[in-house]
């Protein structure tokens, strides 16, 4: 299993006016890539890959759940946890909500 690489570092990326997004789950693109911005029931919002982290299925959105096609993982809306399969976790990444705006810290990439 490959995990973001964070050795160069985090951007901050802008996602928009927290105001625009009006229901959660819902499927971003940021940077050309396809991620899901969810909001746990504890109100903390998160930017999700929709990269599988099995074996890089593209995750999709269910009525109840998160589901990679691959081979069947099912995974949570709110954490990204597996839950039908191994321990596993959707690569998850910190959103900030800061005067209405939301952003997210993303690997740097390479340099
Ligand atoms: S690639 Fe997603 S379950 Fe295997």
């Amino acid at each position: 299993m490959v995990y973001p690489d964070f050795s160069n570092g985090v951007k901050e990326v802008d996602l928009g006016p927290k105001d625009s997004f009006t229901k959660f789950p819902v499927e971003v693109e940021v940077e050309g890539f396809d991620f899901f911005l969810a909001q746990g029931k504890d109100g903390v919002l998160r930017l999700m890959s929709s990269l599988c982290p099995h074996s890089w299925g593209t995750v999709y959105l269910e009525d109840t759940c998160f589901m990679c096609p691959s081979h069947g993982w099912r995974f949570e809306y709110y954490t990204g946890n597996c839950i039908n399969g191994p321990i596993a976790q959707m690569f998850t990444f910190e959103v900030t909500d800061r005067d209405g705006h939301l952003y997210a810290s993303l690997p740097e990439g390479k340099k």
